[in-house]
């Protein structure tokens, strides 16, 4: 299994703005507002899975969640600052320092979940790579779901679905929000994307 390479330029300006403890507080603001800050749990739990690979995990809060809703979780990110800290907040689970783009892992998972702009986040010559890894990681059936910001100079929804065909997935729902409530249109700026492999 290869190891993390280097981020880009992009992710390490985000992380030399962002105190990780702040970041996982936010969180917990959302909930205290009475906010749901499950979301990207509760879309993926609603396909039922027993295995989730959480694809660029950071802190582990997706992660985390889903481990305490019964499901086996491997988590994995590029960063080692961001395992340290998952692996401080939940010592058990498991957690790996590797790179999307040279993933390659024996385990097959009922969903692969990228959330809070991973996508972007990954540094754009290795994104088809990334999105084809995580697609291997798939069981037969399995889902692959995304959800991103779109903004200038990030991936668009096609660019996208383009590396997602390539990798052989087929696309199954396009929402607007994690809530799932809102389809996805040209207008949002926010694509929650599910795509199924065969
Ligand atoms: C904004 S954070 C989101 C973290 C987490 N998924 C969440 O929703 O809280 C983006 C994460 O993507 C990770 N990342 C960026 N490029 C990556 C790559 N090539 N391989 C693995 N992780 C990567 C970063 O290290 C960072 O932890």
């Amino acid at each position: 299994m290869a190891m993390a390479e280097s981020l880009p330029e992009d992710w390490d300006r985000w992380k030399g703005q962002v105190d990780l403890t702040g970041y996982d507080e936010r969180w917990q603001r959302m909930a205290e507002a009475g906010e749901n800050p499950h979301g990207e749990a509760d879309l993926v739990s609603s396909f039922r899975p027993s295995s989730v690979l959480d694809a660029g995990c950071g802190t582990g809060r997706v992660g985390i969640e889903l481990a305490q809703r019964g499901m086996r979780v491997v988590g994995v990110d590029a960063d080692a600052d961001m395992i340290a800290a998952a692996r401080a907040k939940a010592p058990d689970l498991d957690w790996r320092h590797v790179d999307l783009a040279a993933l390659d892992l024996t385990e097959q998972f009922d969903v692969v979940v990228l959330a809070g702009n991973v996508v972007p986040y990954v540094a754009a010559d290795d994104r088809p790579a990334a999105v084809v890894a995580c697609a291997r990681a798939l069981a037969p059936g399995g889902r692959l779901i995304a959800g991103f910001s779109l903004r200038p100079d990030w991936p668009t929804a096609g660019d996208y679905d383009a590396w997602c065909v390539d990798a052989g997935l087929e696309l199954e729902d396009r929402f607007a929000t994690w809530a799932g409530s809102e389809r996805f249109t040209d207008q949002h700026d926010y694509l929650v994307a599910i795509y199924r492999a065969a």
